[in-house]
């Protein structure tokens, strides 16, 4: 395994065709999907030389917690059809490495056993919750509760998901998670049905009526930072600026949502340039290589996360799975660091693209 791409394609050889269409799949014509990737493509860098790159330090800070290295993991959903150990092994190989990882709304695991798993090998990594909008704002509120009481660094609000995307490949391939397949976090709710009943019904509890007013609200109910995942408009960005967000997060949810959404790193700069330094920005959707990750710390994302090939490692090889995924990452991106003639990540700037 010498690159992301072998473990995607290990990842599609051992796994059933629904699993892999449901971790592959993007809306409609996938032009999204394939975009996010190629845009990355389109993007040249143009390289210092002759400065000291013998040592280089690929600390940042997001939200003032360090990470050792700016690559964090998304939320991805039901990580226990990909591994039995599920968000945990997740967790544990963000945490070993001292980077953040967003644990999903609908999780396998609940909140607080992500936490305690992160805690139990490196308190110090940050985690964040992502939040699903749902209708109950009861439940909304015991969330965000409970993943403040859980030591969680941040609400990472997903805005991008008004209604879902319809992704084909899962209407070839219907997901039918294992009966007893559990979703962590509603454990406690007061719903007495099967696991299919209770994923549909969850999944439709996400609320299409979610406003900037719901936002003031969330605000209003945490001191945690609230980061929007989903943003790709600079006007956008202004507006959750004024709304008194920490962090902005552009993404395009993998082309899982509207496909022809323009690929993230071409979103990125009105992103920043909207933010006027007064909120953070991050990106996911598409990142493969070192060399993306340096492109996007380059025009302006204080860090960047990886969705799918988090999943691939984790499928693989479970928690070292995720873990390897994260580190050829890393090595990538201090190499590409060097050749670029950076010895810090403050060093990358926009002149570095073309
Ligand atoms: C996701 N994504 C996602 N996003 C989110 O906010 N909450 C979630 O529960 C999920 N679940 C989920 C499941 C699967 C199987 C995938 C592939 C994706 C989107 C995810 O956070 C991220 O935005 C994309 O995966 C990033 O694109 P790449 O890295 O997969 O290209």
């Amino acid at each position: 395994m010498i690159n992301l791409w072998d473990y995607e394609a290990a990842a599609k050889s051992n796994l059933t065709e629904m699993l892999w269409n449901f971790y592959a799949g993007g809306a409609w014509d996938e032009v999204t999907v394939r975009e996010n990737v190629a845009a990355f493509a389109q993007l040249y860098l143009r390289p210092h030389v002759l400065n000291n790159v013998e040592q280089r330090n690929l600390q940042v800070t997001v939200l003032s917690r360090p990470l050792r290295f700016p690559v964090a993991v998304s939320p991805t959903a039901f990580q226990r059809l990909a591994h039995p150990n599920g968000e945990l092994a997740t967790v544990r190989a963000a945490a070993s490495l001292g980077t953040l990882m967003a644990a999903s709304t609908f999780s396998n695991n609940s909140l607080e056993e992500i936490a305690a798993a992160r805690d139990a090998v490196n308190k110090l990594a940050p985690l964040w919750f992502q939040l699903y909008p749902l209708r109950d704002r009861g439940w909304v509120r015991t969330l965000v509760q409970r993943a403040q009481s859980a030591g969680y660094a941040a609400i990472c609000v997903t805005v991008d998901t008004a209604v879902s995307g319809r992704r084909e490949r899962d209407l070839h391939t219907p997901l039918t998670p294992p009966a007893d397949m559990v979703l962590g976090n509603f454990s406690d709710f007061p719903l007495k049905m099967d696991t299919h009943s209770l994923i549909q019904h969850v999944t439709n509890q996400v609320d299409p009526s979610f406003g900037w007013q719901d936002i003031r609200w969330l605000r209003s109910i945490t001191s945690l930072p609230i980061v929007l995942k989903g943003i790709l408009r600079g006007d956008d960005a202004a507006k959750a600026v004024d709304h008194g967000v920490a962090g902005l997060f552009v993404s395009n949810h993998g082309g899982r949502q509207l496909d022809g959404a323009i690929p993230t790193i071409r979103a990125l700069p009105e992103v920043v340039a909207a933010a006027k330094g007064y909120a953070e920005v991050y990106l996911d959707s598409g990142i493969r290589r070192g060399t993306d990750v340096l492109k996007a710390l380059a025009l302006g994302a204080r860090c960047v996360f990886i969705g799918r090939p988090a999943v691939w490692g984790l499928s693989v090889d479970g928690e070292a799975g995720v873990r390897h995924v994260l580190e050829l990452l890393g090595h990538e991106l201090s190499l590409a660091m060097a050749l670029c003639g950076c010895a810090s990540v403050a060093e990358i700037d926009r002149s570095l693209v073309a």
